[in-house]
């Protein structure tokens, strides 16, 4: 009988595989509502069509290599939109959480959200928590979904928390250094983004993760998001891994 063949755990490199490809890429979905207003639809249509292109670029970071991936999903400033939009962004996210859930799983993506939830209603709430607990086991991605997330409001919460444990002699205030504040925001378990795009031609960050961005790399492209794809993702990872990061040191 012939000897069964050896396992091997050894990961297949994917062909796909980017050469010094960012391990946290954040981006900024922008050109939902200009992408619709082209095509003479409602704002909704194209943020029904930007979400299945999160799937398209989810699917694509284990190929090409990025391990984080966080997505700016609905920020505090987005109340200020009409009612319909933001019930029928509610309703896609709760849809997209629905729907997903068993592809995110059987792909061993780890979703996580971040921002601040008081606001949310209580079924969306509930099916975050849901999501988040079905995936926990997975460490394929990371996939972190900023909802109802501002920069100045995490940090703002972080910094109550911090207060509170100053004040009941928790923490030391002369202890208090830059690697303090991060053990307070709510990506306290994500290393900082190497890379932040944003798509449909504005170059602003808008609040996103404003402090874990200090050193991160910038691309700024003009594709509105429903439009973005796999290969000009592929095409931007690349690019970074030809960037020279000196973190303000001088290269020796
Ligand atoms: C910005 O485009 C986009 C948003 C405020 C929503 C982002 C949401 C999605 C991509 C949909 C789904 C996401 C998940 C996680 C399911 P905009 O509306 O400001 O576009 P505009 O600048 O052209 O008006």
């Amino acid at each position: 009988m012939e000897p069964a063949e050896k396992a091997t755990t050894t990961p297949v490199p994917s062909p796909d595989r980017v050469e010094g490809c960012p391990a946290h890429v954040a981006i900024i979905m922008d050109g939902n509502g200009r992408w619709a207003t082209q095509r003479g639809r409602p704002r909704l249509f194209g943020h029904h069509a930007g979400a299945k292109r999160v799937r398209e670029i989810v699917e694509a970071c284990p190929d090409f290599g990025v391990k984080y991936l966080t997505i700016f999903a609905f920020s505090t400033e987005n109340w200020k939109r009409t009612q319909v939009e933001v019930a029928g962004l509610m309703t896609l996210f709760r849809r997209y959480i629905t729907k997903e859930t068993r592809h995110l799983r059987e792909r061993g993506v780890r979703v996580r959200f971040i921002g601040d939830r008081v606001r949310l209603d209580e079924k969306l709430i509930r099916l975050m928590n849901e999501l988040e607990e079905a995936t926990a086991h997975n460490t394929n991605v990371h996939l972190t979904i900023a909802l109802n997330y501002g920069g100045r409001d995490e940090v703002a919460r972080a910094t109550q928390r911090l207060a509170m444990d100053v004040a009941s002699g928790r923490l030391d205030p002369d202890s208090v250094d830059e690697e303090t504040l991060p053990r307070y925001l709510d990506t306290y378990v994500l290393p900082d983004p190497d890379l932040v795009i944003r798509t449909s031609g504005e170059a602003r960050i808008s609040n996103f993760l404003l402090w874990q961005s200090a050193y991160a790399e910038y691309e700024f492209i003009d594709t509105l998001w429903p439009d973005f794809t796999r290969a000009e993702f592929g095409a931007l990872c690349a690019s970074y891994g030809g960037r020279d990061r000196r973190f303000g040191a001088v290269k020796t």
